[in-house]
C-alpha cells in the first residue's frame, strides 16, 4: 500500500485522491516505518553490548573449567611426571600453552609448551566487574595479531587459582562469529518487529488518521454537503472523540451555513423588495403633494400628516438600501420631546380613529428623551401595532362581548433615564413565545406577522444604550423602554462642535 494514499469518509482505503495527500513526500505510515526499524536495530546493539561481554566471560570460564580438569589429571599423574607427548595434546585440547596452579605458597608449572616470548594481557576472572567484562570484551576484538594472554580462575580442590596462557586468536574469532549471528538475528528480529508495529500502528491510528483527513478536507471543498460528514466509530479512545467531536462541529457548521444561506437570500428578497417599495411610496407622494393643494379643511388636517409619513417611509427604504444590510444605521440621538412622537404614532397606526381601542397616554408634562426621533417612533409603532393586533385577536376570540380593550402609553424620568411602557389589555404573550420574544423570525403564526417588529424594536434601543424587557404580572402585556442620556461630556463636546 503507498504510503500516501488515503481513505473517503467511511471507507477504508481509496488511493489517489490528489488533494488529501500529505504535501512533501512521505506520509505518516512511511514515516512510521522508517523510525521503527532504525528504533529497533537501536535495542539490538544496546542488547548487544552485554552479550558479547557474557560470552567472552563464558568462553574463558569454559578454559578455565578445562584447564582445572586438565590440572587435576597432570597433577594426578605418579610423582608429578607425565609424559611430554601426552602435556602437549592434553595442552592442545584445552587450547592453551601452559597450565599452573597455586597450591599454599607453592606455584607449580603442570604442563607447558612453546611458551611465547612475552604475554601480552592478564584477564583476572575472579573478581571482574561487568564493566571490565565489557571494556575487555571490545578491547579484544578491536586488538589485531595474536598475543598471548593469561587467563586467572578460581583453582579446584586445595589449589588456590589457576593460570592458563593461551592464544588470543581462536577468542577473537568466535567473537566476530557470534558478532555476525547477533547482527543476523537482529536484522532478522528488526524487520519482523518494525513491520508487526507498522502494520499495529497503521490500523490503531494511521488508518483513523487518514479518514479524519479525508473528511476535512472533503468538508473544506463542500462545506454544505452533509456526504463529507464523518461517521463516527465506537472507538472510546482519543480517535473516538475527535471523530465525534468533529463530527458534531461539522453538523453545526453545515447548518449554520444553511441558515445563513437563507437569511442571504432573505437579505436579498428584503432589498429589491424595499427598492420597488421606494419607488411606490415616490409616485404616492407626488399624489399626496397634490392632495394637499384641496382647499377642504379635512384634507387639509391630514394631507401634511400623510406626506410626513410617506417622507419617512422613503428615508426609511432609502436609508436601509444605501446601508446595504441587515443592520440599522447608527442613531441620530438628541434631546426630544415624546409627546409628538407618541401622538404621530397614534395616527399611524389607525388608533385616532378607531374607537373600539381606548387610547390612555400618560406622559410627563414636557418630557423629553435622548433619541434619534425616527428610530424611537419605529420603536413605538411596533408595541403598539402589537399591541392593537393582540386586542384585535382577543375581541374576535371572544366574539361580541369582548371587555375594554386599551391601550396605554406611560412615559416619565428617573434622573438621567427616561421610561416609556406601552401597555395593553389583551391576552399577554404567549408562554412559548416568550422564551426568544425579541430574536428575530419568532412569532405565534400570527397572519401576516413575520416576527420582525420586536427584533428590530430591540436592536433600536440597544444602540440607544438602552434596554426593552416584557414586564412580569401584568394584566395583557406590557413593554418597557428604558433609554439613558448620552454621557454629558459627549453632549457638550457634540454642541461645542455644532456651535463651531
Ligand atoms: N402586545 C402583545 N400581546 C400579545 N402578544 C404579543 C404582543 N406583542 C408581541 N406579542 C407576541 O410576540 C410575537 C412577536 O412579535 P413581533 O412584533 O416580533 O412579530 P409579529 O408581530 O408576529 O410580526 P411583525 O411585527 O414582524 O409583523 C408575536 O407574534 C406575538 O405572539
Ligand atoms: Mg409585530
Amino acid at each position: 500500500m503507498a504510503a500516501t494514499d488515503l481513505q473517503p469518509v467511511q471507507d477504508t482505503d481509496q488511493p489517489g485522491q490528489p488533494a488529501m495527500r500529505p504535501r512533501g513526500g512521505l506520509g505518516l505510515s512511511g514515516k512510521l516505518l522508517l523510525l521503527t526499524v532504525p528504533l529497533v536495530m537501536i535495542a539490538a546493539v544496546l542488547l548487544y553490548v552485554p552479550a558479547i561481554a557474557n560470552f567472552w566471560v563464558n568462553r574463558l570460564n569454559d578454559r578455565v573449567a578445562a584447564a582445572n580438569t586438565a590440572a587435576l589429571v597432570l597433577d594426578a599423574a605418579p610423582l608429578g611426571m607425565v609424559p611430554d607427548s601426552l602435556s602437549r595434546q592434553i595442552l592442545k585440547s584445552i587450547n592453551a600453552r601452559a597450565v599452573a596452579i597455586k597450591m599454599g605458597q607453592q606455584r607449580r608449572l603442570l604442563a607447558s609448551d612453546n611458551l611465547p616470548a612475552a604475554i601480552e594481557h592478564d584477564i583476572d576472572l575472579r573478581d571482574m566487574t561487568v564493566w571490565e567484562a565489557i571494556t575487555g570484551s571490545f578491547r579484544m576484538m578491536l586488538e589485531t595479531g595474536n598475543q598471548a594472554i593469561r587467563i586467572v580462575g578460581p583453582g579446584v580442590g586445595n589449589a588456590q587459582f589457576i593460570e592458563i596462557v593461551t592464544d588470543e586468536l581462536p577468542l577473537r574469532q568466535s567473537m566476530y562469529r557470534f558478532s555476525r549471528n547477533v547482527v543476523v538475528v537482529a536484522l532478522i528480529i528488526a524487520v519482523l518487529t518494525a513491520g508487526l508495529v507498522y502494520l499495529a500502528l497503521h490500523y490503531l491510528f494511521v488508518r483513523p488518521m487518514r479518514r479524519l483527513t479525508a473528511s476535512l478536507v472533503g468538508f473544506h471543498e463542500n462545506p454544505e454537503s452533509s456526504a463529507r460528514i464523518i461517521v463516527p466509530s465506537q472507538r472510546s479512545d482519543e480517535i473516538g472523540v475527535a471523530e465525534r467531536e468533529l463530527s458534531d462541529m461539522q453538523r453545526d457548521l453545515m447548518s449554520m451555513l444553511h441558515q445563513k444561506s437563507r437569511l442571504a437570500a432573505l437579505g436579498l428578497a428584503v432589498s429589491k423588495i424595499n427598492h420597488d417599495l421606494r419607488n411606490l411610496l415616490a409616485s404616492a407622494q407626488l399624489l399626496s403633494d397634490q392632495l394637499a393643494s384641496v382647499p377642504d379643511p379635512r384634507v387639509q388636517r391630514f394631507a401634511p400628516k400623510l406626506v410626513r409619513s410617506l417622507e419617512r417611509a422613503i428615508a426609511f427604504c432609502q436609508s436601509t438600501l444605501s446601508y446595504g444590510r441587515a443592520q440599522e444605521a447608527a442613531p441620530d440621538r438628541r434631546m426630544i420631546l415624546i409627546e409628538p412622537v407618541v401622538l404621530e404614532v397614534r395616527e399611524t397606526a389607525g388608533l385616532a380613529s378607531d374607537a373600539s381601542i381606548a387610547w390612555v397616554a400618560a406622559i410627563e408634562r414636557g418630557l423629553t428623551v435622548d433619541a434619534d426621533p425616527d428610530q424611537l417612533f419605529r420603536v413605538l409603532l411596533n408595541l403598539v401595532r402589537n399591541a392593537a393586533q393582540a386586542l384585535e385577536s382577543h375581541s374576535s376570540g371572544q366574539g361580541s362581548q369582548g371587555g375594554a380593550q386599551q391601550i396605554r402609553i406611560t412615559g416619565k424620568r428617573e434622573g438621567a433615564v427616561a421610561i416609556l411602557e406601552v401597555s395593553d389589555t389583551g391576552p399577554g404573550v404567549p408562554q412559548k413565545t416568550r422564551e426568544h420574544l425579541f430574536e428575530a423570525f419568532q412569532t405565534s403564526g400570527r397572519p401576516g406577522g413575520s416576527g420582525l417588529g420586536l427584533a428590530i424594536a430591540a436592536e433600536l434601543v440597544r444602540a440607544h444604550d438602552g434596554e426593552i424587557h416584557l414586564v412580569e404580572g401584568t394584566i395583557g402585556a406590557t413593554f418597557r423602554i428604558v433609554i439613558p442620556d448620552r454621557p454629558v461630556e459627549l453632549l457638550s463636546i457634540r454642541n461645542e462642535r455644532a456651535r463651531a
